[in-house]
């Protein structure tokens, strides 16, 4: 873009190494595995356990969850729908970033809406991109209730959580769909890291 904000911003993308460069480098391909599901649904631990085998595999992997975006680069929003429009789309961003490096990324988010899903598979890109919907019914998230939230969203004491006083919508067609409450861990991460097998070539 050369005009308004933009106009003194002149990106030296074409004199850096290419994203094929970094895969011949790793001897991988980049690709983002999207979670999205109620908090509590498993998302996080799921991601924790393919990092572990793909690391194992000698596969480079980066792990995005609300721990570190929302303590550290987002720790000015909160969970207004217009604010957690702008955290989906940094980690949107920051995600490409590291796609296109050459590295494994795992997103990690309640991603509520499928207007913002599409809008990170848009700036991801489509050929990038994979949803895994993490669909543990909201019953189980709340009996476990890890962090107390839910406990709390009953009381009205936190308010627009989601499942409870804010909306959460289906993927309608994620790649990949996994219920933590009916299958092991050790079957979810075989399910996910045959998805991202399947993406490399
Ligand atoms: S998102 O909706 O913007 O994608 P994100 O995944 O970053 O949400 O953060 C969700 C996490 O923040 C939950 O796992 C929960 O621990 C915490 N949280 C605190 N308040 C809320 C809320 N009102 N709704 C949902 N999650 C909340």
């Amino acid at each position: 873009m050369r005009d308004g904000k933009y106009m003194n911003v002149f990106p030296i993308f074409d004199k850096m190494l290419s994203r094929e460069d970094k895969e011949q480098l790793l001897r991988q391909r980049g690709i983002m595995i999207w979670m999205t599901g109620l908090s509590g649904s498993g998302k996080s631990t799921v991601a924790i356990g393919v990092e572990r085998e793909l690391h194992r595999r000698g596969v480079l992997c980066r792990i995005l969850d609300g721990d570190n975006i929302r303590a550290g680069i987002n720790s000015n929003l909160g969970f207004s729908a217009e604010d957690r429009r702008e955290n989906i789309r940094r980690i949107a961003e920051i995600g490409k970033l590291f796609v296109d490096t050459g590295i494994v990324t795992i997103a990690c988010f309640v991603s509520p809406t499928e207007e913002l899903r599409q809008m990170a598979r848009k700036i991801i890109g489509e050929k990038d991109f994979r949803e895994v919907y993490v669909s543990t019914p909201l019953s189980e998230c709340e009996r476990r209730d890890v962090k107390g939230l839910y406990a709390r969203a009953r009381r009205g004491e936190v308010k627009d959580f989601t499942g409870i006083s804010a909306p959460f919508e289906a993927p309608e067609h994620p790649d990949l769909c996994l219920d933590t409450s009916q299958m092991t861990l050790e079957e979810e991460v075989r399910a996910v890291v045959a998805l991202i097998a399947g993406s490399a070539s």
